[in-house]
């Protein structure tokens, strides 16, 4: 697994990558970084060329922008690509990711193979969850992140994982704690000014892979049943003995379902 970054307008953009084969672009979620994607780096490069971007400023990516919008965000994955020469790339985004992906789809779409949508939804911030982030940077501004960060590792860590893996549970909690609270609050400022993107489900002529933690109170199962029901050519994978990170509570199920979805009739 090699670092690497490339410049694009003001932006340093550090991404992760290994394996050779068909492409595969990782999309990490909120408020993490390209490092959620270990478990596939390690085990799926056999089979894909898999690269993970640090969407600025998480991870090594930088400087922060005012208003990390999911736009702006598709457009990094998309100059990742053009750098990279890449023309088509199996894309898989975990909730924030999700966001992203399907933000990638409306404006590339003709740089779509195949895409795996986990753990995340095709609606907007209704006002409760936009109030909701914007009470986060309130706290964030006054007090700092520790607190919050407490409360995202605990809601996002599905019942199976907190009772028997407190490895992994330190593990994520180091992950989130890279992010700065600047970064933070520029992401929760994207998400919460997000459209809904049934409308881009309707038209997807990819494959799509929808996948969701059996016990992922965050976006629960009928979120992902909303896609699937809005999308021409979609299948949907849940993960047994998994919160919201399905890719981390169970990688080998995880791992199982994109190989198969992504090499099958290929
Ligand atoms: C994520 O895991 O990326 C977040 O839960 C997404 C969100 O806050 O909507």
């Amino acid at each position: 697994m090699q670092r690497k970054e490339f410049q694009w307008n003001e932006y340093t953009i550090s991404y992760l990558e290994d394996g050779s084969g068909d492409t595969l672009v990782l999309i990490h979620a909120f408020p993490f970084n390209a490092l959620m994607w270990k478990p596939q780096l390690e085990k799926l490069a056999n089979n894909f060329y898999i690269i993970a971007p640090d969407i600025p400023s998480f991870g090594s990516s930088f400087p922060t922008p005012n208003i990390l919008t999911m736009d702006l965000a598709a457009n990094f994955v998309n100059a990742l690509l053009d750098h990279l020469d890449i023309k088509k790339a199996n894309i898989c985004g975990l909730s924030m990711g999700g966001y992203i992906s399907l933000a990638f789809t409306e404006f590339f779409s003709e740089k779509l193979e195949k895409l795996i949508l986990a753990d995340t939804h095709g609606a907007e911030d209704f006002i409760e969850k936009k109030l909701q982030r914007q009470k986060f940077i309130n706290e964030i501004e006054k007090v700092g992140t520790g607190k919050l960060l407490e409360q995202f590792v605990s809601s996002t860590l599905g019942p199976s994982t907190k009772a028997h893996n407190l490895d992994l549970v330190c593990q994520v909690r180091k992950i989130m704690e890279m992010a700065k609270p600047e970064t933070i609050i520029s992401a929760l400022r994207g998400m919460a000014e997000r459209p809904a993107r049934f409308n881009v489900l309707k038209k997807i002529k990819r494959p799509v892979c929808v996948i969701v933690g059996e016990d992922d109170f965050i976006t629960p199962l009928s979120d992902a049943e909303d896609i699937v029901n809005s999308t021409p050519n979609a299948i949907l994978k849940v993960i047994p003995n998994s919160g919201h990170l399905s890719n981390i509570e169970n990688p080998n199920f995880f791992n199982n379902v994109i190989k198969d979805f992504i090499l099958e009739n290929n």
